[in-house]
């Protein structure tokens, strides 16, 4: 945490060093992911089972170790700084040991420096315990997490772990049973809108209702990824709007798409494979592509058994360019088969 408290400290713009607002808006280098990391459990978008348990721990005290797993982008990170900074307020510094995937953590660092500051003698107020916040722990190696087994057990006492990752799997078996596992989910657009609504007013965005909605399509529930766009398409744009979001994105134009799928569901192959060539002209991976086309496809307004035949169809020429059969003919053999498919044909 240290790194993250220096550089909000030390990034912040500096009131009075430029000309006027507006420039010193557009030149911050401040990410905005950092600048709005939310610092309560009131602001923290989603998730709300997790985040009201959490906040009552946070209050008594007494936290047990705890795991939290889900998709990047969602608040994992945050909640476990948040719930740290409740709970240990002014001696946060000299009491979390914050240790993520851009630190060594083989088992040396397990066995000196996560020992050694377990062994550190802190005064804490009753109830509240030092913590070390492991973040991404499914990088750690099964040998590293080994050594953490028993360090977990002997300073129970004193010492809580709080671990924060993508896939709960990768963590060995004897970690997930000494900790209460909070899976979090993606968040929903709904939510994504909201949060993103609160900046473009805090931060004067110029937006319309598509740009903002170029936004949570490209980020499909991860916050992080939501900002991010944002804040690119603000710095190299005027205005946050549809065109904009994807130019900046580098994303195929999900209208485009929609428009594609839908030629093949009336099975117009020549329209559809138009718009491929353009996006294939254009440069895109054929992965970006497969990508765009399962997401438009997800919330297209096509009938139910469609759909489902579409996702299967784009669901193996997914497994196929992974494979690393990214041609365009491999593109165009997707299109053929959604037209087959419309059409009621029996593909074998
Ligand atoms: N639920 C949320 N509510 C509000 N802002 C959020 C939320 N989730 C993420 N953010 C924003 O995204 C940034 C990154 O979030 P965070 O570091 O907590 O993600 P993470 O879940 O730990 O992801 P990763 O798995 O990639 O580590 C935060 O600083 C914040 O600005
Ligand atoms: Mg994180």
């Amino acid at each position: 945490m240290a790194d993250t408290c220096e550089m909000m400290e030390t990034d912040s713009p500096q009131p009075g060093t430029s000309k006027s607002t507006e420039v010193s808006k557009k030149t911050s280098n401040l990410p905005w992911i950092e600048k709005y990391r939310p610092q309560t459990f009131e602001e923290i978008m989603g998730n709300e089972e997790t985040t009201t348990r959490l906040s009552i721990f946070a209050k008594k005290g007494n936290v047990p170790n705890i795991i939290i797993a889900g998709p990047p982008g969602v608040g994992k990170t945050t909640t476990i700084l948040c719930l740290a900074k409740i709970l240990l307020g002014s001696a946060f510094k000299e009491a979390v040991l914050e240790l993520n995937a851009s630190n060594d953590r083989g088992i040396d660092v397990v066995r000196n420096k996560i020992k050694m500051f377990a062994q550190q003698k802190v005064t804490l107020p009753p109830g509240r315990h030092k913590i070390i916040i492991l973040d991404e722990v499914d990088s750690m190696t099964e040998g590293a997490q080994q050594a953490l087994r028993r360090t977990m057990e002997i300073y129970s006492n004193t010492t809580r772990f709080a671990l924060a990752c993508n896939y709960s799997e990768k963590i060995i078996e004897p970690i997930q049973s000494r900790c209460a596992i909070l899976r979090y989910t993606k968040l929903s657009d709904a939510q994504v809108l909201a949060r993103v609504i609160q900046i473009c007013q805090k931060e004067n965005v110029n937006y319309t209702e598509d740009g903002l909605e170029a936004i949570v399509f490209t980020a499909q529930g991860d916050m992080r990824q939501a900002l991010n766009n944002l804040q690119s398409t603000h710095n190299g744009f005027d205005i946050v709007k549809s065109e904009n979001v994807f130019k900046v994105c580098d994303e195929p134009h999900p209208m485009l798409i929609k428009e594609m799928l839908k030629s093949c569901s009336v099975g117009d192959i020549r329209k559809a494979y138009k718009v491929m060539e353009h996006f294939w002209n254009l440069g895109y991976a054929a992965e970006d592509i497969i990508k765009n086309i399962f997401k438009v496809c997800k919330n297209l307004d096509i009938e139910e058994p469609l759909k489902l035949a579409f996702i299967k169809e784009i669901g193996i020429t997914h497994k196929r360019i992974v494979e690393g059969l990214t041609t365009l003919v491999q593109m165009s053999g997707l299109l053929s088969r959604l037209c087959i498919a419309s059409s009621g044909v029996e593909i074998s």
